[in-house]
């Protein structure tokens, strides 16, 4: 690439890190905020602003770890049931310093797809303001998601789109992006 900055730069090494990249340092209730405000500033059509975000810290991961595990034995079939994967559900929560529910909130004044579509834009200023911080994290969408409704106390017109697990990282991974050339999505019309 013959021009860079740092835009691009955050842009391009941004990586999904797993729980055990995070480090053993407390993620602030300030840092949180910085990348929630960074969330906040994604562009919305009409402004409808649909993302909402639940933040577990501290014991608050306990909490939401307990859930999922408990979801899992409940959606689980008996025959593939595992203790073992009870536990590392609940562990995803448990080994994160911070783990963001994301929700969309559907107003009715725009298609869904624009609301979710919005969301996701949210999602990514999050995670790149994150990298910009030297905080790694990931969008984790496992199945549990659509049965936490009521643990995450969410309206009729809510969804929760994904658990947002987050820490402290190495963010100076040399991870290439592992993407196809950008050309064979690309059709010019020149
Ligand atoms: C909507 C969405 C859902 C995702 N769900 C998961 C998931 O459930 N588990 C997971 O390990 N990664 C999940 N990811 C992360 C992707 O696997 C990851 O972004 C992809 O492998 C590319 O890697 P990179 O983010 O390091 O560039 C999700 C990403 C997005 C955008």
């Amino acid at each position: 690439m013959s021009k860079t900055n740092a835009v691009l730069q955050t842009i391009q090494q941004r990586r999904s890190l797993m729980q055990p990249s995070f480090l053993d340092k407390e993620v602030s209730r300030e840092d949180i905020e910085l990348l929630l405000e960074a969330a906040d500033a994604a562009p919305t059509h009409k402004r409808t602003q649909p993302w909402r975000f639940v933040v577990f810290k501290g014991a608050g991961l306990e909490r939401l770890g307990t859930e999922l595990g408990r979801i899992y034995k409940e959606v689980t079939p008996a025959e593939k049931y595992s203790e073992q994967a009870e536990q590392n559900m609940a562990k995803k929560a448990t080994t994160s310093q911070v783990a963001i529910a994301i929700v969309v909130n559907y107003t009715g004044e725009l298609p869904e797809w624009e609301e979710l579509a919005a969301t996701a834009c949210a999602v990514q200023n999050l995670w790149l303001a994150g990298h910009s911080l030297g905080i790694g994290g990931y969008w984790a969408s496992p199945g549990l998601i659509n049965h936490m409704a009521n643990f995450l106390k969410l309206e009729d017109n809510q969804k929760c789109i994904g658990l947002f697990y987050l820490g402290y990282a190495d963010t100076n991974h040399d991870r290439e992006p592992a993407r196809s050339p950008i050309a064979e999505k690309v059709r010019w019309e020149e």
